[in-house]
């Protein structure tokens, strides 16, 4: 075994530094947990002044205990605060405190601490395992009930926060006492493993101790434990003047250093041995000198350092009070190691040593999973509430990978997911979207669960995907035609159900729209029943003009064009292949228009009583609604009792289901003003470009549709009401129960329903705004409308007293993570509590909360975070509008904008 050395210049040291200990500095840094402590508990250990905290910060699993009164206060008036009480971890095998302790690269000493004390009265010692993140730490093990287990170790960050795990392996439940990490000087204990390596500590000894028990000094910046360490064969000697410790960063302290241990017999050697359990383990030895003796001027000590009779370092002679470190190069190895400190020939005193650290090299060398896909797993996890035995890191320990993932492991890169088989895991839900986040992913098989939907485009844009098992599922639609072409092509191998897929020729032409339509089919029978009224109201206006009328006939041959034929809808719907939606009133259905592009369509059941020319006279009326944020209406059928309706279909679904927790899409603040921009100008249209107006009446999240680029259209008019514009009408509003005998009272959504219109049965424009207004809340708050428990509470009940506590980060999403501009926030939740305004005389306009959130818009930069105080003026608007509320309802009347 070759040995080098490493001698630390002495020559560096000259500044002489007084160690004085400074509490407050030497704790900076320092994370200190007494595992198992109640709530809230903090305080500072009277023997050596540590400042301990709970654990809560740090883990959120685990249950607190007290150990044994037996081996506790005051039975054992000696034991450490911090060891009367622990956290245990009856549930899952892996549980990780997690530390955010500094950069990556940064070096930590961790120290854990186990005292057993009988907490569970079982008298039953564990055994179970520690990691730091995914590299094996050590396994814990007890000699007594008693006994504490005090393991450490130091070892270079692989990322700005460092895990430590208790690991079950079956062989009892793990605890841990408590719990520090100290930061070090990166400068210092290196190996030649550079960071893929730790240092396990195996001694650390206080050589000429006067002292007993272990020494825990203030002036150790790193907050070492010394132990004292003699032999009979040697003799103590000490000094009282101050040592300059630097060392060159290892900054032993002044009371380690003061005291230094010398043969007795003043012609031999300085000798210490220790026999390792496994001799392939590789240790470091780091050795501390520093003259304590006034040297007479013909006196030297010199001496040599040797470790199994190979020569480490030396001649080395001590500098009076500096302090030296001295270590190996190269690990040691070897079934014994007897290291020798021998006077040299011309040295006339014999060799001292003050302190010795003894390290066992433990490799650090896995890597965590790619964070990429951890976090793709996490997201997959989470949509489909999986347990298995999905904690921990993915990959890692390779032993320990989580079940139904297989990884690839390089030496030099982190390991990546190849294949994730969820099969027969009872999963329900669409096809996650994060799996397209996996990118090294070659194989999913997700067979046999309640899938549904349609299968995703993105999976035949996963490039290294080469099988695909999809059969067992619940799944519709067509599969994506460059999927079909990848397994025609041999390049992926795919198991799909053929019954529900639509994968013939005739089907793939040009589908590349995915995501389901989520309609609304009880609403149709409302439309229906609305458009039955309106045309009666029409007919009493002009009872008979109505079959005479040029204009009407103009319209009615011009809807020829949006006619279609049963035939046509046959055709267009592949005879009713993909279902959409289903509702008591009907079914809807995917379909492609010759041109490929995708609609909806909505069949009407045959038993409606509405007959087909009043259909088609209403019909007309969606004909004359078109705007950009208007889900267009593309035609209807009318053939016999078949009756139909055809919209554009949207590919990316209702903004509701967008925002959900589940989806792991966060849509930006920028993204979520454009949204509400849209969904304003859509309404805008309604209220002030149709003539007559349209009140639309359900406006809600799940009636705001988005297309593929994330673009906002109002759906669903079932509920619309077409407002009269004789000039007899304006300014007044109007009371819904005049409108006919079959009209219903009131109608809305629960959460969106203007109060007001509830209470007065007299709807008017603004109760569109009131909808709309908690529309705006639900993208501001990412809050549902109504959050349903135990008691339901409505968002405005929620929001109202955090707004006078005026902490924006507790009513933002959090899903934005802080990326908003808080300005552009404080001004949309304005204009969101002017449209929730109780009365509607104050709530705006559709045209005025659209030039409001235009200007959010501009405050808007993206990615930039602040906190931000909630200006007072607008404290007080809020304040003001949410809580007037009109002394006499009679006296409501406001200009109908057109
Ligand atoms: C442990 O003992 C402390 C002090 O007696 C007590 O406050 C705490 O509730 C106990 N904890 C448990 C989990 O029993
Ligand atoms: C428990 O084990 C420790 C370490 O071996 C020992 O020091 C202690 O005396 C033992 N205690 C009892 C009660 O056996
Ligand atoms: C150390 O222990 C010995 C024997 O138990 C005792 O005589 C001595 O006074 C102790 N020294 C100190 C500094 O406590
Ligand atoms: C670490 O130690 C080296 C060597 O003594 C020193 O130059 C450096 O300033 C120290 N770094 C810190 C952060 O204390
Ligand atoms: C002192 O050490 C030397 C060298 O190892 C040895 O020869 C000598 O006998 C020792 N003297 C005593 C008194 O043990
Ligand atoms: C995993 O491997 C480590 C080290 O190779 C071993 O100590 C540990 O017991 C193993 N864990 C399991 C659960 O097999
Ligand atoms: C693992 O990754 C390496 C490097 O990217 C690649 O060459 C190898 O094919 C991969 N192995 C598997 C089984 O995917
Ligand atoms: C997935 O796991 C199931 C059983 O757990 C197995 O039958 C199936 O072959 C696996 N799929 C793949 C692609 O390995
Ligand atoms: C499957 O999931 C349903 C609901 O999500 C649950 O009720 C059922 O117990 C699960 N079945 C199994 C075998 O896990």
């Amino acid at each position: 075994m070759t040995m080098s050395i490493r001698f630390i210049s002495l020559l560096m040291m000259l500044h002489l530094v007084l160690m004085v200990p400074v509490l407050g500095q030497r704790q900076t840094g320092f994370v200190s947990i007494d595992c198992g402590a109640a709530e809230n508990f903090e305080y500072t250990d009277d023997s050596d002044q540590i400042k301990y905290s709970t654990d809560g910060a740090y883990i959120q699993t685990g249950v607190n205990k007290n150990i044994s009164s037996k081996y506790s206060y005051p039975n054992n008036p000696n034991l450490p605060l911090p060891m009367s009480d622990l956290r245990s971890f009856p549930e899952g095998k892996w549980n990780c405190y997690t530390l955010r302790a500094g950069p990556r690269g940064s070096l930590h000493l961790i120290r854990a601490y186990f005292l057993y004390g009988n907490y569970d009265g079982e008298n039953k010692l564990p055994q179970f395992d520690l990691y730091v993140g995914v590299n094996f730490w050590s396994s814990v093990t007890f000699k007594n009930v008693s006994e504490q287990v005090t393991l450490e170790i130091i070892s270079m960050a692989k990322s700005e926060v460092t895990n430590v795990c208790l690991v079950n392996k079956g062989l009892g439940t793990p605890f841990i006492s408590a719990l520090e990490l100290r930061p070090v000087n990166s400068s210092i204990y290196n190996t030649e493993f550079g960071a893929s390596a730790s240092l396990l500590l195996f001694k650390r000894w206080d050589l000429g101790a006067i002292i007993n028990g272990s020494g825990r000094y203030e002036d150790d910046i790193y907050d070492r434990i010394w132990y004292p360490y003699g032999s009979s064969s040697w003799d103590s000697i000490s000094t009282s003047h101050a040592i300059n410790g630097n060392n060159n960063g290892y900054r032993t302290p002044f009371e380690v250093m003061r005291t230094a241990a010398k043969p007795k017999n003043a012609s031999a050697s300085l000798e210490f041995s220790w026999t390792p359990n496994d001799p392939n383990s590789k240790f470091y030895v780091y050795l501390y000198f520093a003259e304590v003796k006034t040297l007479e001027i013909n006196q030297l000590r010199k001496f040599t350092i040797s470790c199994n009779g190979h020569l480490l370092c030396g001649p080395l002679i001590p500098s009076y009070l500096v302090a030296a470190a001295v270590s190996n190069l190269k690990p040691l190895m070897g079934h014994e190691h007897r290291i020798s400190l021998h006077r040299t020939e011309d040295s006339s005193l014999p060799p001292i040593l003050n302190a010795v650290e003894i390290f066992e090299v433990r490799m650090m060398d896995a890597f965590p999973t790619l964070e990429k896909d951890v976090n793709a797993i996490m997201d997959i996890k989470e949509a489909y509430g999986i347990q298995r035995n999905w904690v921990g890191d993915p990959c890692e320990p390779k032993n320990h990978t989580w079940e139904g993932l297989i990884c690839n492991y390089s030496n030099s890169r982190p390991p990546q997911i190849v294949s994730l088989n969820l099969s027969s895991s009872n999963l329900s839900g669409v096809i996650a979207s994060a799996v397209c986040n996996l990118l090294s992913l070659e194989s999913l098989d997700l067979s046999n669960n309640s899938l549904s939907g349609s299968i995703p485009k993105f999976l035949s844009e996963m490039r290294s995907l080469k099988i695909l098992i999809l059969k067992g599922n619940q799944l519709s639609g067509f599969i994506p035609a460059a999927l079909l072409k990848k397994s025609r092509a041999g390049l992926l191998k795919l198991s799909v159900d053929a019954q529900n897929l639509c994968g013939s020729d005739k089907c793939k032409k040009k589908l590349n729209v995915f995501v389901p339509l989520v309609a609304t089919i009880s609403s149709l029978l409302v439309l229906l029943i609305v458009f039955v009224i309106i045309w009666k109201v029409r007919r009493n206006i002009q009872p008979d003009k109505e079959t005479s009328n040029p204009i009407k006939e103009g319209t009615r041959v011009a809807s020829k064009k949006w006619q279609y034929s049963y035939a046509e809808v046959l055709d267009i719907t592949d005879n009713f292949k993909i279902v959409i939606g289903k509702g008591g009133f009907g079914t809807v259905y995917r379909g492609q228009m010759k041109d490929g592009n995708q609609v909806a369509v909505k069949m009407l059941s045959p038993t409606s009583s509405q007959g087909p020319r009043e259909f088609q006279t209403e019909a007309e009326l969606l004909m004359t609604v078109h705007h950009k944020n208007l889900v267009a209406f593309i035609g209807f059928c009318d053939d016999g009792n078949k009756m139909a309706l055809i919209y554009e279909y949207m590919g990316n679904g209702n903004l509701k289901n967008y925002l959900s927790a589940r989806n792991y899409r966060c849509l930006s603040w920028g993204r979520r003003l454009q949204i509400a921009i849209d969904a304003a100008q859509g309404l805008e249209y309604l209220h002030h470009g149709c003539k007559p107006p349209i009140i639309h009446r359900d406006v809600k999240t799940a009636n705001i549709l988005l297309s593929e680029k994330l673009e906002a259209k109002i759906a669903d008019f079932g509920l619309s009401k077409e407002f009269k514009n004789d000039t007899r009408d304006v300014g007044s509003s109007i009371n819904t129960n005049d409108q006919g005998n079959s009209e219903p009272a009131v109608m809305g959504t629960k959460g969106y329903l203007d109060p007001e219109y509830y209470k007065s049965r007299k709807l008017n424009e603004k109760s569109d705004i009131y909808s709309f207004g908690i529309v705006l809340l639900e993208l501001i708050t990412g809050q549902p409308a109504v959050r349903k428990g135990k008691e339901s509470v409505h968002i405005l009940d929620w929001l109202r007293p955090e707004l006078r506590r005026g902490d924006l980060s507790k009513i933002i999403d959090s899903k934005l993570q802080g990326k908003y501009n808080a300005c552009s926030v404080w001004k949309a939740l304005g204009a969101a509590m002017a449209c929730t305004a109780s009365a509607s005389i104050h709530r705006p306009t559709m045209n005025c909360v659209l030039s409001e959130l235009k200007k959010c818009l501009e405050k808007e930069v993206p990615g930039q975070g602040e906190t931000y105080i909630v200006p007072p003026q607008i404290y007080r608007e809020l304040h003001d509008l949410s809580e007037t509320y009109p002394m006499d309802d009679e006296s409501i009347t406001y200009p109908f904008p057109r």
